[in-house]
């Protein structure tokens, strides 16, 4: 699945961990929490194995592909003729989409590995971007022709998230770190700082190394980009998966206050999330509005935390600005009373 980041909050919940010192008492956790519109299924790619590893045979794309997907093949849209896949797009009427069928036959003959392409649906998040993201997601079990039927089938079709995952899930989570530019060797390498009175700073390495060899080896700390590095959280479990817009995802059990997962004021460099979202425990490389990848974990899991069946109490949903407690503007009326403003107007 893809989505995009929105940020963090905090939940409540009664740990379940006989033995440990926390069990049955309430811990409060840090969680990210992703948005995730439905996928779209646009595409399949056939690869064949060769000595040097795989090489795609062929590709086919649907009938019908939407603006935010062909922008991904432009770099000034609105500059453009905006003519990607006209011609393509014809290949599925003419003489009953002979061509398209003959390339599909070719993966089922020749492919052991068939991958579908999907694209995200960024028009329906609040996000500012036009240009979807575009990814290759491969398809496993049955038979080659199996895979290229399946895939076949879903061309055009949204993939959502709760097909994919559910809760107490525990899932991967890949995306491009921040990017902090280049770096000296104090914060890329937390090298020590050097003492006050240094002649030439202090925010360096005193010796790179050795007279012979004459060399600096690559062991030795240097300055160097540091951030926008693609990045794997492994075993997040997922607390929630839910809807944006409905207006008691935000609740639970304990807390029956009606709100979405949306805080108070919204998030920060984020819009209020309108689609399904996931949460999950900690957090995820990237910042906010960063696509992210989820993905099952590789792992069986079989520890109790991994298994462990997660009730949350309560879901944090105050300002992520300012420190204000106020979980939903009903209760901060409430309590601030009619504002002057308002009764002017
Ligand atoms: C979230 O909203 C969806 C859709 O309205 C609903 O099916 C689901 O039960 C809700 N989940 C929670 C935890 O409230």
């Amino acid at each position: 699945m893809l989505g995009y980041k929105a940020g963090m909050t905090h939940v409540v919940r009664d740990l379940d961990r006989p033995g440990s010192k926390m069990h049955k008492r309430e811990v409060v956790e840090a969680v990210t929490v992703i948005e995730t519109p439905p996928i779209v299924i646009v595409g399949v790619v056939g690869y064949i194995e060769t000595p040097r590893g795989l090489r795609s045979l062929t590709t086919v794309w649907a009938e019908h592909l939407s603006d935010e997907l062909k922008r991904r093949f432009y770099r000034n849209w609105y500059k453009s003729k905006k003519k990607a896949f006209t011609r393509y797009a014809k290949k599925h009427s003419e003489n009953n989409g002979q061509s398209v069928a003959r390339e599909l036959e070719r993966i089922k003959k020749y492919c052991t590995v068939v991958r579908v392409l999907a694209h995200t649906q960024l028009s329906k998040t609040g996000l500012v971007q036009k240009k979807s993201h575009l990814a290759e997601i491969q398809v496993n079990g049955g038979s080659v022709a199996d895979k290229v039927e399946f895939a076949r089938s879903h061309f055009e079709k949204e993939v959502a998230v709760e097909s994919i995952f559910e809760k107490d899930e525990v899932i991967d989570v890949i995306a491009v770190t921040k990017g902090h530019g280049v770096s000296g060797v104090i914060a890329r390498w937390g090298v020590t700082k050097l003492p006050r009175k240094t002649h030439r700073g202090a925010r360096k390495v005193a010796c790179i190394g050795a007279w012979h060899p004459s060399k600096v080896m690559f062991s030795v700390a240097r300055a160097g980009q540091r951030g926008y590095h693609n990045r794997r959280a492994q075993n997040l479990k997922i607390y929630r998966v839910g809807a944006g817009n409905d207006p008691k995802n935000g609740s639970t059990d304990f807390d029956i206050t009606p709100k979405t997962i949306n805080p108070l004021g919204g998030w920060t460099r984020y819009p209020d999330i309108k689609n399904d979202f996931v949460m999950v425990k900690g957090c995820t490389p990237g910042p906010r509005k960063r696509i992210c990848t989820l993905r099952k974990s590789l792992q069986l899991h079989t520890s109790r935390t991994h298994l462990e069946q997660t009730q949350l109490k309560f879901i944090d949903t105050s300002s992520n600005r300012g420190h204000s407690g106020y979980q939903t503007p009903a209760e901060k009326a409430a309590f601030m009373g009619q504002l002057k403003l308002k009764q002017a107007a």
